[in-house]
């Protein structure tokens, strides 16, 4: 069965020897429809403490490559605001569902910027979506359902910073993790 072991593994080889960011995210992808597949990577009383904030929910950091493997646990019907990541990302979900809304900016001009949705959709377990700066980066993540969902994610590097993107008062924030 395919483990957290063998996927960062995986990606430790992936991200030090792939040119671009797109092969990055196609290999790793890939590996992670495997991982998606092992019904046994969490145990119940994992997965509350993640969800209480009892333990990190960092899975892996690579010390060599900087990438961090994260799980994610989405209660019913929560939601993000707007955001992106300043890096490279995947999201595999791992159990139920998430809706997926994909942004573009168009212009930022003295704070003043264009956002327009570009896709919708729902993610089913096992579907894997990604993010790209510097144009396939803004996006929105949501719990449509009234259970748990569980998701898996790849960032390039640990989530220090990002922007959220404040529709109603036009604004962008710089935000510290
Ligand atoms: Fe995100």
């Amino acid at each position: 069965m395919y483990s957290i072991k063998n996927f960062s593994n995986d990606l430790e080889d992936i991200v030090s020897s792939k040119s671009s960011y797109e092969e990055i995210i196609k290999e790793t992808a890939y590996r992670m429809s495997f991982l998606l597949d092992n019904d046994f990577i969490f145990d119940n009383d994992f997965i509350n403490k993640v969800r209480s904030n009892q333990i990190n929910n960092t899975l892996y950091k690579s010390n060599i490559n900087d990438f961090v493997i994260q799980v994610f646990t989405w209660e019913a019907n929560v939601s993000t605001p707007i955001h992106d990541h300043f890096t490279w990302g995947l999201m595999g979900v791992y159990y139920n569902k998430l809706k997926v809304i994909e942004y573009s900016i168009k212009k930022i001009d003295n704070g003043v910027y264009d956002l327009n949705e570009t896709d919708t959709y729902i993610a089913t377990e096992g579907d894997i979506c990604y993010i790209l700066p510097p144009n396939e980066e803004i996006h929105k993540i949501s719990n449509p359902t009234n259970k748990l969902s569980i998701s898996i994610h790849v960032y390039g590097k640990p989530i220090e910073e990002y922007n959220i993107y404040d529709l109603e008062r036009n604004k962008i924030f710089k935000v510290n993790s």
